[in-house]
């Protein structure tokens, strides 16, 4: 038997690692500094702005927190890139993450259940579509707020080497980017992790690690089969 099929006769199973907590640990505080110090530069006007920029010592020292935090994102994304890579190469585990065929039929299943066209919601493996969504998002969105704020960061190297117009177009892709990625976390991220009915009040998983077995039959039936060595739907054989 797994050690997961083991854990999950105690009703929990072990979904993160620490390295993986210690990683949305990391980024989620990131975040938090990056927005902190970036929309009171695109909103300066503001009287929020103005204070935030005040209690931070000025718009000097602003620049140079929201650049520190830059360069510590830059950090994470090569690290989780490589812990990625390394996971798949190693085999140990698949690639979870990688978008496929299902998913589509998945998402026109949930929403025919969600309007009563259907008996049974979609079941899902290890990470369902709204995941893999939120995560090549932010993936995507990760690179260009890293490739736009270099380019602000060193604008006359980068225009040495390609056309000046690179720069106000960096300005307007990292400004409104910015701006879409503190919405999609305060409004998606935070709906999914608070109010879904299936996680509310609080989805603690990401910081404690475990996820209850209850769960896992709910959103993730098809991972609980395949740790538990069985056919989804089918009872197992321990
Ligand atoms: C999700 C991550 C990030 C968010 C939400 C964010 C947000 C912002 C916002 C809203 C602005 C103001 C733009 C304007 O004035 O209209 C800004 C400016 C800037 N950001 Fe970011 N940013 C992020 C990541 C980064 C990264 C990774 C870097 C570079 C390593 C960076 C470097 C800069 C620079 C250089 C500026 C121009 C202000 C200055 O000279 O310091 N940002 N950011």
């Amino acid at each position: 038997m797994s050690e997961e099929a083991v854990q999950s006769e105690t009703g929990y199973l072990v979904r993160f690692s620490a390295a993986q907590r210690v990683e949305h640990f990391v980024t989620m505080v990131d975040f938090v500094g990056l927005v902190a110090t970036g929309l009171p530069q695109k909103f300066y006007t503001t009287s929020w702005a103005q204070w935030i920029i005040g209690t931070l010592g000025g718009i000097d020292s602003v620049r140079w927190i929201h650049r520190f935090f830059g360069v510590v994102l830059i950090v994470a994304v090569l690290w989780h890139g490589a812990g990625a890579l390394k996971a798949i190469l190693s085999r140990k585990v698949g690639f979870t993450m990688a978008v496929n065929k299902r998913d589509f039929t998945d998402a026109v299943k949930t929403l025919r259940y969600y309007l009563g066209l259907e008996d049974h919601p979609a079941a899902f493996d290890r990470y369902d579509y709204k995941q893999k969504w939120e995560y090549w998002s932010l993936m995507i969105g990760n690179v260009i707020m890293i490739l736009s704020g270099l380019t602000l960061m060193y604008p006359a190297l980068v225009a040495r080497i390609g056309p000046g117009e690179i720069i106000p177009a960096a300005k307007v892709a990292h400004s409104n980017e910015g701006l879409m990625a503190f919405l999609v976390i305060t409004i998606w991220h935070v709906f999914n992790a608070h109010l879904h009915p299936d996680v509310f009040p609080f989805d603690a998983s990401i910081f404690t690690g475990k996820i209850s077995r209850e769960r896992m039959e709910h959103e993730h039936p098809l991972e609980l089969a395949s740790a538990e060595g069985r056919e989804p739907g089918g009872h197992g054989h321990h």
